[in-house]
């Protein structure tokens, strides 16, 4: 059986005050019980904050991104090693916004899962088409090029120790989210791309994720939890999704 996870991106919002509360939040209502874990993921200059506020809880925590190379002149850049070193056990490779206003291409994102395996960080690498892909049925196509290429880095064996995110471009911060039929039909793509070695690769669905629809898209087969984005910001909202998911199990 693949893990369950559910993951709350917080991405560029809040302040030291704020991502120390919201931690201090959910680690007071998360036990390590669950058989479900859960991951936040901060801005880097919140993640002490939130290490220490989360504590021995039982929820994770990641970053939204790293560099490539291990150390060195790369100004303004975070390694894997200086992530984990700060009690990281996760982090984001390849988020759609990260592809789309950050420039990240297939091979950097290739080169970033594997500089988080080799730090011991587990990459959750993201995937996902644009509206426009979509429209032109190119969906499957984008989704399975965009996992090859880390194939081609660190082989399947490689790829399937880690987590992967189906995030659809449109469905992230849109209020629209995929139906669970249509996000199933990709996480089925997947997990066939994967094949034996896949069975129990953790495979996330993220884009508009709310308590309305979580549990909806948590009883698809192949869809082992949630990315959450803006709804991770509300603690109430981010564990009722959490519940949902226990529920399943
Ligand atoms: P929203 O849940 O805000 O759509 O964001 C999804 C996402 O990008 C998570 O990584």
């Amino acid at each position: 059986m693949a893990k369950s996870l559910i993951a709350g991106n917080w991405k560029m919002h809040g302040n030291a005050a704020s991502a120390a509360s919201l931690a201090t939040e959910l680690a007071e209502h998360w036990t390590d019980q669950n058989s479900v874990e859960m991951i936040v993921f901060p801005p880097f200059v919140h993640l002490t904050q939130v290490s220490v506020a989360v504590g021995h809880s039982g929820v994770a925590v990641g970053g939204q991104n790293l560099c490539q190379f291990e150390s060195g002149a790369y100004t303004g850049e975070i390694s894997a090693v200086m992530l984990a070193d700060l009690g990281c056990q996760y982090v984001l490779v390849g988020h759609s916004e990260r592809r789309a206003l950050f420039g990240e291409t297939d091979q950097a994102v290739a080169e970033k899962f594997k500089a988080a395996q080799q730090a011991g960080l587990v990459p959750v690498l993201c995937v996902g088409e644009s509206l426009q892909q979509r429209q032109q049925q190119q969906t499957l196509e984008i989704v399975a090029r965009q996992i090859s290429a880390v194939i081609e880095s660190v082989a399947l064996e490689g790829l399937c120790r880690a987590v992967i995110a189906y995030e659809p471009v449109w469905a992230i911060g849109t209020g629209e989210t995929a139906s669970p039929e249509q996000a199933q039909e990709v996480h089925g793509a997947i997990r066939a791309q994967l094949g034996d070695l896949g069975r129990e690769t953790t495979l996330l669905y993220g884009g508009s994720v709310n308590p309305g629809n979580a549990a909806a898209l948590f009883a698809q087969p192949d869809i082992n939890g949630g990315l959450v984005g803006g709804a991770s910001l509300e603690a109430d909202d981010f564990l009722n999704i959490a519940q949902q998911l226990i529920e399943q199990e």
